[in-house]
């Protein structure tokens, strides 16, 4: 009986080692230890034994069970551990993995633009003012100075809410803002986007940017706004650039101006870009009527002031030679990422 314990013993440990899953163990526990086992078995004979045989052989039988199931848990161990290392390594998470980074973006044109000019600007000391897209009628008009029947104000040409409210068509209701915000002296300028009833096409949208500026303080002269943008036009178009200011006719500036620098892709020698003038249009400005500064609560005698507005999206397609405007609204990223 003893060799037959120690038998059973040796087969036992021997199939322990090779066992791969969790029920294969199970099953051999179950063979040998269980109701039916064959160890059970021969415990259940020795009843049949002497008293002299029976704590000899109980004694064996003992310590084979105990040596077959400390095989088995011992075994059970190493595979548990093996499962969890497993999940583990399936299931691991890689923080160091960053999906923002796989599309990098960067600044589209239009506002690389903008950066640029405000960065000149406030290295001459302005201050970037904000002003609303949706605006009161009179904010962009009678403030201004403009007529009560000015075509401008048509609802052809812009988009009404109700008969006070409209969506901004030039940024100078900033300068409306900010003179009423703040008492002088001011120098602000603002960059945004404003709206016109205009049928889309590669140089007409009905949503375009503008930058706004504005200087208000004592003895501000014709001289102080030529001076400004003459400066701003060789940093933002190179040290060569010249400037001719031309007659014009605003409504909130007296007097008026447009300003024409060097064509920047010929140089002024002429080419397509400038027509074969030798020079491109820049921006509108003038001495800020003194309605204007009346009617936003400055007294014209003490206080005068320029101001000028700059259409963006025409100079980014100059400068990055982007001929048309549509692309720049499109969203399109194998258009964008050229720049
Ligand atoms: N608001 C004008 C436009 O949209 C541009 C402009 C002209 C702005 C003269 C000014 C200015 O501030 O003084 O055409």
């Amino acid at each position: 009986m003893k060799d037959q314990l120690l038998q059973i013993q040796k087969t036992t440990l021997e199939r322990i080692p090779s066992v791969t899953d969790m029920k294969e163990l199970d099953n051999i526990r179950v063979e040998v230890l269980g109701k039916k086992g064959e160890l059970t078995a021969i415990l259940k004979g020795m009843g049949k034994l002497s008293n002299e045989e029976r704590p000899i052989i109980g004694k064996v039988a003992n310590e084979v069970k105990e040596a077959i199931e400390a095989a088995i848990s011992a075994k059970k161990a190493i595979m548990e551990k093996q499962i969890l290392d497993e999940k583990l390594k399936s299931q691991t998470i890689d923080i160091t993995l960053d999906e923002v980074s796989k599309l990098p973006g960067h600044a589209h044109p239009l506002y690389r633009t903008i950066a640029e000019i405000v960065e000149i600007f406030e290295s001459m000391g302005f201050a970037v003012s904000e002003g609303p897209e949706i605006e009161w009628a009179k904010y962009n008009f009678d403030y201004l100075n403009v007529p009560a029947n000015h075509p401008a104000r048509d609802e052809s040409d812009t988009f009404y809410f109700n008969d006070d409210v409209i969506l901004r068509t030039q940024t100078s209701t900033v300068q409306v803002r900010a003179m009423q915000a703040k008492k002088p002296p001011i120098k602000v300028i603002s960059p945004g986007k404003v709206y016109r009833f205009d049928e889309i096409d590669a140089t007409h949208s009905p949503l375009f940017h503008q930058i706004e500026g504005l200087v208000v303080d004592k003895n501000i002269t014709m001289a102080d706004l030529k001076g400004t943008l003459d400066y701003v036009a060789k940093r933002l178009l190179g040290s060569e650039t010249k400037t001719v200011f031309r007659p014009h006719q605003f409504y909130f500036t007296e007097p008026s101006a447009e300003m024409d620098a060097t064509c920047f892709v010929c140089k002024g020698v002429g080419c397509r870009t400038c027509k074969g003038t030798g020079y491109i249009e820049v921006l509108g400005c003038g001495m800020v009527h003194p309605n204007v500064l009346r009617q936003c609560g400055i007294d014209p005698d003490e206080y005068s002031g320029f101001a000028f507005g700059m259409g963006l999206d025409r100079l980014t397609m100059f400068k990055y030679g982007i001929t048309d405007l549509r692309l720049l609204f499109s969203g399109d990223s194998q258009f964008l990422s050229q720049f």
